[in-house]
């Protein structure tokens, strides 16, 4: 499905970018646009703007930047189609559903509907937490040291003891068997098809909430020690788990400079109920790309703080290269033997834990404090064992700076050569980088600065010194940038330049839908570089780059032409070229 141009563009220019940029960071007005903390990366001092005319943010800090489809599209995870649909709700647009396939409606009715029967039903479980008769449930979380308004918080309930109640409830508001069993919410008898029963019974429930705090799906918990101890409703169109975290519909607005990751349910309410509304959990499920992926929308930091049992300590040591992957810097913090956060929280309190996630160290310290436990040191072949795996870790670690630092830290650490300990490092590096080179797709942070090569950062530079730019507008062409969106810049640029019109915005917002695109648009539009404040800077800047396209977009055309006049003009521009010194007029 695409919607149509006009759509969108209608949905754009209603939705005001400071005012919904706003909910996510204070702005202040500063001339002609808005500045504040960048949301996209932690910073004390602003260096993120806004642009209320053109509609467009960037971050003069991380580069982050974008129109308002795109700003949706990173911070809350949605894709374009999501981002259109919640801004025509938040506007009042009534989006025409002629533009879907009947497929597609098909599917949107369907989802509309499950939501609707999860909604309903945490209702149910909610009310029934409250009954009285239902008392042992409430006491049960109570007991467990929760609120009653962390309970509301979490709208948490409970599945009374019953074969069908739910069923019974939902069948009577005019469900339909099918939708019902494909809400996750019931099972169906193995003999007989039509007898179909609670899946949660006599379990406290867990709603399970989106970014945009839909309930869609549960987990259950019992309340003695029988088993399961929990049961999750299954994946459904609405629930996947690799891409779910519990608490996430909190912690994204928790504003918090790291987020925590912990094992379950009880771990996150605890921790929030105590104050660190940053804590999130993937659950009854490994750590996935897909929950780094979420997550680094978010932070660029995460304290992982799991049991310290053996299965938390080889999870952590899981989920540590999935984080290090999306550029996540990480910590991981082990609780002394048998506590998770929860019971930590309640025998030491919140200061203490707070003082503990400070104190966090490294993914690194706890990877090679992890492979020093198998060992003896005093052994000399056992530290000898030890120390290669160690250089393993290290060689592992993609950033050169890190690598250097904890070379001298481990062999300081544990006595020994940092030279013996180097070259034990290169070996393992080596292999490994040849593994690194294999799984390309991979986007690094600095492939992802490359955006802004040469071509980009010259247009920002045109399109902010007019003045200048005046001058060489003759000596550049739109054909002279790549293909594309580089081109359709220049030539808006250039002609805005030349006739002193405004840019059509709308133009560039329908045909570049993609995140990376808007993220040049907005670098082009909004970065205007100090550096060239300085005009002798600025004229050497420009010069440059003028000689620099024109000689590669003459020797492209050279290669291209038959035309025996082109050649000839294109060579005498060719020889022209060197001895070109722009006549800055105004400069
Ligand atoms: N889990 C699950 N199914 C199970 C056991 C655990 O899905 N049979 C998931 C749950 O999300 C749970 C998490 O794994 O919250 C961690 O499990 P565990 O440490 O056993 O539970 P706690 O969260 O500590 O729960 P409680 O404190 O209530 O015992
Ligand atoms: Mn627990």
């Amino acid at each position: 499905m695409r919607y149509p141009e006009h759509v969108i563009e209608q949905i754009r220019e209603q939705s005001d970018i400071v005012s919904i940029i706003s909910e996510y960071t204070a702005l202040n007005k500063r001339g002609g646009s808005y500045v504040g903390l960048c949301p996209f990366h932690n910073e004390k001092t602003p260096s993120f703007s806004v642009s209320e005319e053109k509609q467009l943010y960037y971050c003069f800090g991380c580069g982050a930047g974008g129109n308002v489809i795109t700003f949706l599209m990173q911070k809350e995870n949605m894709n374009f189609i999501e981002a259109i649909k919640y801004l025509a709700e938040r506007e009042n647009i009534k989006l025409d559903e002629t533009y879907l396939t009947d497929e597609e409606l098909e599917s949107n009715r369907k989802r509309g509907q499950l939501l609707e029967i999860l909604k309903e039903s945490a209702r149910y479980f909610h009310f029934s937490l409250r009954a009285p008769e239902n008392g042992e449930a409430l006491s049960y979380l109570t007991s467990r040291g929760l609120s009653l308004e962390t309970i509301k918080q979490f709208g948490l309930g409970y599945a009374p003891h019953q074969f069908n109640g739910l069923y019974e409830y939902l069948k009577q508001k005019g469900y339909k068997d099918e939708l019902l069993l494909e809400s996750g919410l019931f099972l169906q008898g193995k003999q007989s098809q039509t007898m179909i029963y609670d899946r949660f019974s006599g379990r406290v429930i867990y709603p399970i909430f989106d970014l945009s705090k839909k309930v869609i799906a549960f987990g259950g918990r019992v309340l003695d020690g029988s088993l399961p101890k929990y049961l999750n409703s299954p994946e459904n169109m609405l629930f996947n788990k690799s891409r779910t975290l519990y608490g996430m519909h909190l912690a994204k607005n928790s504003g918090a400079p790291y987020f925590i990751l912990v094992e379950g349910y009880m771990d996150v309410i605890a921790m929030h109920q105590a104050g660190f509304t940053q804590t999130v959990a993937s659950l009854g499920t490994a750590f996935t790309p897909g929950h780094a992926k979420l997550l680094k929308r978010h932070t660029g930091e995460v304290v992982i703080l799991y049991d310290s049992d053996n299965a938390g300590q080889k999870a952590a040591l899981r989920a540590i290269p999935i984080l290090r992957n999306e550029g996540i810097k990480v910590k991981v913090l082990l609780l002394e033997e048998g506590k998770d956060p929860d019971e930590y929280l309640k025998t030491h309190g919140y200061d203490a834990m707070k003082a503990l996630l400070e104190g966090a160290p490294p993914d690194i310290w706890f990877q090679i404090r992890t492979i020093e436990k198998k060992y003896q040191l005093e052994i000399p072949e056992e530290k000898i064992k030890f120390l290669q795996e160690a250089s393993i870790v290290l060689a592992e670690t993609s950033s050169s700076i890190e690598q250097a630092i904890y070379l001298k830290e481990v062999s300081k650490a544990y006595q020994i050569d940092e030279e013996a300990f180097k070259a034990e490092m290169n070996r393992h590096y080596q292999r490994g980088m040849r593994k690194v080179a294999m799984k390309s797709e991979v986007k690094s942070p600095l492939q992802k600065k490359q955006l802004f090569n040469n071509e980009v950062i010259f247009l920002a530079t045109l399109y902010h010194f007019p003045n200048l730019t005046k001058h060489v507008l003759s000596y550049l062409k739109p054909e002279m940038f790549e293909e594309g969106l580089l081109f359709d810049l220049a030539k808006a640029i250039l002609e805005s330049i030349e006739q002193g019109t405004e840019i059509d915005m709308t133009y560039f917002t329908t045909h570049y839908a993609d995140v990376d695109e808007q993220n040049i648009i907005s670098h082009v539009l909004i970065h205007k570089d100090q550096r060239y404040e300085d005009t002798t800077i600025l004229k050497k800047m420009i010069t440059e780059n003028v000689k620099r396209l024109n000689k590669v977009y003459i020797e492209k055309r050279l290669k291209e032409t038959k035309d025996i006049n082109e050649v000839q003009i294109l060579l005498f521009q060719k020889k022209e070229l060197d001895k070109l010194n722009i006549d800055y007029i105004n400069g």
